[in-house]
């Protein structure tokens, strides 16, 4: 077998690299060692940013979406028993975010990728990517039993923070970044109306919570827990009894309802420079992780791939390898800007090790700012619907 681009892993950023090339008459083979099912199935991310919004529009993967995803226009902070709006669409000139499942995103993308009649390939194996320093790059794996060789120009790692791309870069010429959190989250999804039109971000003694949504229908719902926490602790009436504690405002309550889906995320910051080796390329989650409170995990790899899309239409049609080289330079700026503002919003609305007053102190003072100031709630509406230059 033989592409031009190899794609590893066919989640948000290795399905829409094989669009974007797909629309510049570039050649993909994507290879998934799960099966579309499972693919279409993981629940995870909900919030899109305006950018990445476009981006899907003028792709051509932009109908549902438009219309069935929400749009918000701010978003709630909740501390101190009190809710205070951040009206991002004024503090942005107008921007604003959308609510569509990462699980939507997917199905949209592999439609697209299959009414294009080029490869994709679920439930591979034993997937080995060779010869990066080469200028012929291969990947090995089985399918369906028989063992394949891919040669290609490039291969495109996409798979994710378990995947097999980045370990084979020599630990010699890579630099990480991380930190753990003494937290998870614990999420649900629940066959219940949302009961409020935002999301709400809510700080509170017994640990942070978070109300979003997936549709009209259906509320998805987040508590901080310990990262190690065993989900069979967690029965649903704990679930909705810890949620309406840290939610719950005198006159509002959170309508429950059938839990169809849950799990528990840790919670980790980490970092990958470079993004690059040879003629690999890393892109989203394969490169790195942030924690969820910012939103940000999926809008970043979505924003790579971009990138990388753009790097590969240069090189493929003039030749020049300008934006392939500063590739990651040009990914890790806006990866730092995101790494500090899930960073940032992850501190200020965790209850913290060992409660520590100081630091709740500052937590509180924080909100107070950043719902009091216009500065300062320009600062969380401008990073958190995406900014348009780093
Ligand atoms: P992935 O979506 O991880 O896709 C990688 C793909 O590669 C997968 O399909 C995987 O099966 C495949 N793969 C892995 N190894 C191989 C291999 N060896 N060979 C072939 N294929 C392989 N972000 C938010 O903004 N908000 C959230 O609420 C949120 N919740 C999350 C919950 C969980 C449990 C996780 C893990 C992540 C969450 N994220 C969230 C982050 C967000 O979902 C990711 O940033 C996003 O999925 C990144 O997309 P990706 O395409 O880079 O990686
Ligand atoms: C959702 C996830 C997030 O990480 C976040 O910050 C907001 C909403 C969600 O799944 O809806």
């Amino acid at each position: 077998m033989r592409t031009q681009v190899a794609i590893i892993g066919a989640g948000p950023a290795g399905l829409t690299l094989a669009q974007l090339l797909h629309l510049e008459g570039i050649e993909s083979v994507i290879l998934e060692n799960r099966s579309r099912e499972y693919v279409e199935a993981r629940v995870r991310a909900g919030v899109l940013e305006q950018g990445v919004v476009d981006l899907f529009t003028e792709a051509g993967v932009g109908e549902r979406m438009a219309r069935e995803g929400l749009v918000h226009d701010g978003i709630e902070l909740q501390f101190a028993g009190e809710r205070h709006r951040i009206d991002m669409a004024a503090l942005t000139g107008g921007k604003a975010i959308t609510v569509y499942g990462q699980t939507e995103v997917v199905k949209d993308l592999i439609e697209a990728r299959l009414a294009t009649g080029r490869p994709l390939l679920f439930e591979v194996d034993d997937v080995r990517a060779e010869e990066l320093e080469s200028e012929r790059p291969r990947v090995l794996f089985t399918h369906e039993g028989a063992q394949h060789v891919l040669d290609c120009d490039m291969i495109a790692g996409c798979d994710g923070f378990h995947g097999v791309c980045r370990p084979t870069i020599p630990a010699s010429v890579l630099r990480t970044f991380s930190r753990e959190y003494p937290f998870g989250w614990l999420g649900i999804l629940a066959a219940v109306a949302p009961s409020n039109d935002e999301l709400v971000y809510a700080h509170h003694e017994r640990g942070f919570a978070l109300l979003s949504l997936r549709s009209p229908e259906i509320s998805r719902l987040y508590v901080q827990c310990r990262p190690d926490e065993d989900i069979a602790e967690w029965p649903d009436a704990r679930i909705w009894e810890e949620l309406q504690i840290r939610l719950g405002l005198p006159g509002w309550t959170l309508a429950e309802g059938h839990v169809l889906e849950k799990g528990i995320t840790p919670m980790r910051s980490f970092v990958t420079e470079p993004m690059r080796h040879g003629r690999l390329f890393l892109a989203g989650d394969a490169a790195h992780i942030v924690p969820p409170t910012g939103a940000k995990g999926l809008n970043l790899a979505i924003h790579d791939v971009r990138l990388l899309a753009e790097a590969l239409t240069e090189w493929y049609g003039a030749g020049s390898e300008r934006l392939l080289d500063s590739y990651s330079t040009d990914c890790l700026r806006r990866v730092w800007r995101a790494e500090h503002f899930s960073w940032w919003m992850t501190t200020m609305l965790h209850r913290p090790e060992g409660d520590d007053p100081f630091e709740v102190r500052l937590q509180e003072s924080q909100l107070r700012y950043v719902t009091s100031s216009r500065a300062a709630a320009t600062t969380l509406a401008e990073n958190y619907v995406g900014l348009d230059t780093v």
